[in-house]
């Protein structure tokens, strides 16, 4: 796979900045209204009660800002965050050191949550319900389970495959939010905010045409936004004008809906060699030289948010949106 300029997984280059970019409280948090609203309620009750949050459980693509969130509830809050992963935490012990350094309240937050082993797990549940851990003790026939209490504190998980959660674990979260893709408008905003965070002037418009390029994810915004302002400044006063969002943009070969050539390889090989579908996501892939989870995860969601690929029950379909889009003519009918 190569490095895409429009991928939402986070790369080194986002890592420079990403940090300094994150919203800090609900009301710089912008968009996922929804999400928004559920949370302040929640937050506001368990304020009023002085209690812990029930645990929550982030779930979307990469990019649309679960960390940051995770950070935010935080502070809202008004308690402290101890950010690990999943593969981060190999052993029961790992996370046995991790829980009971906590204050009272605090958020424990694990990215990644569905990469959590199953031993790590079966810890994890008495925690996430009754505040304790049993830990085992000594080896072989000296082994013994001691139970260990714990502060209050809230479990925050990431993922961006809600669906490999098992079960039993999906179920101890009091609170599940799903992040959807972002609108225009709050693209937009985020375009408007981090460029003036960055120090960078920039009109409407130019805000509009990346936050079109975005593909409904902030981090997108942001990873343009900064290539944007380098070349405004090369090739211009630095401002960020529409005229220099454009012709950066192009250099970067991000078309006007945010789609590369990884994207229309995918999209040429349905229309071409199988008349657009519907075809099987395993047949696809291979004609692509893909991984079919590479393409299921990563090429395809996109394409799928903006009506370019149909799932049906016989296989995936390209819509006609997609033949305009890259000059095909429309097959008949
Ligand atoms: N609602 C938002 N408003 C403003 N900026 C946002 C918002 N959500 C995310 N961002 C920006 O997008 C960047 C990426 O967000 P974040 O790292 O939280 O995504 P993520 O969902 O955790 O991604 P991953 O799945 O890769 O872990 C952050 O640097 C942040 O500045
Ligand atoms: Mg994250």
């Amino acid at each position: 796979m190569t490095e895409r300029i429009i991928a939402g997984e986070v790369s080194e280059f986002d890592e420079n900045f990403e940090q300094s970019l994150r919203p800090q409280y609900l009301a710089q948090y912008i968009g996922q209204h929804k999400v928004k609203q559920h949370l302040e309620i929640f937050i506001e009750a368990a304020k009023m009660r002085e209690e812990s949050l029930d645990h929550v459980l982030l779930y979307g693509p990469p990019g649309l800002g679960k960390t940051t969130l995770a950070s935010v509830i935080a502070n809202e809050m008004g308690v402290g965050i101890r950010m690990t992963s999943g593969p981060a935490i190999e052993r029961p012990g790992d996370l046995a050191a991790i829980v009971s350094s906590l204050e009272p309240g605090d958020v424990l937050f694990i990215d990644e949550i569905h990469r959590l082993n199953r031993a790590i797990e079966e810890v994890l549940y008495p925690a996430m319900e009754d505040f304790c851990l049993d830990i085992v003790v000594g080896k072989g026939p000296e082994a013994r389970t001691v139970r260990l209490d714990l502060p209050p504190f809230t479990l925050i998980g990431a993922t961006t495959r809600a669906g490999a959660l098992s079960a039993p674990l999906r179920d101890r979260f009091g609170v599940m939010s799903r992040l959807e893709y972002y609108d225009a408008e709050a693209l937009t905003e985020i375009a408007v905010r981090s460029a003036k965070l960055f120090g960078a002037g920039i009109s409407r418009e130019a805000a509009v045409e990346i936050a079109r390029r975005s593909r409904g994810t902030p981090r997108i915004v942001n990873r343009l936004l900064k290539r944007v302002r380098d070349y405004a400044q090369v090739r211009g006063d630095g401002d960020i004008t529409l005229d220099m969002a454009q012709q950066a943009l192009e250099l970067l070969q991000v078309d006007p809906l945010g789609l590369d050539s990884v994207d229309s390889k995918l999209i040429e090989a349905m229309i071409e060699r199988f008349r657009g579908g519907p075809v099987g996501l395993d047949t696809i892939a291979a004609s692509i030289g893909e991984e079919s989870t590479t393409v299921e995860d990563v090429y395809e969601p996109y394409l799928l948010q903006i009506g370019f690929i149909q799932r049906t029950p016989r296989g995936r379909v390209a819509s006609h949106m997609a033949y305009e889009h890259f000059g095909f003519a429309l097959p008949e009918a």
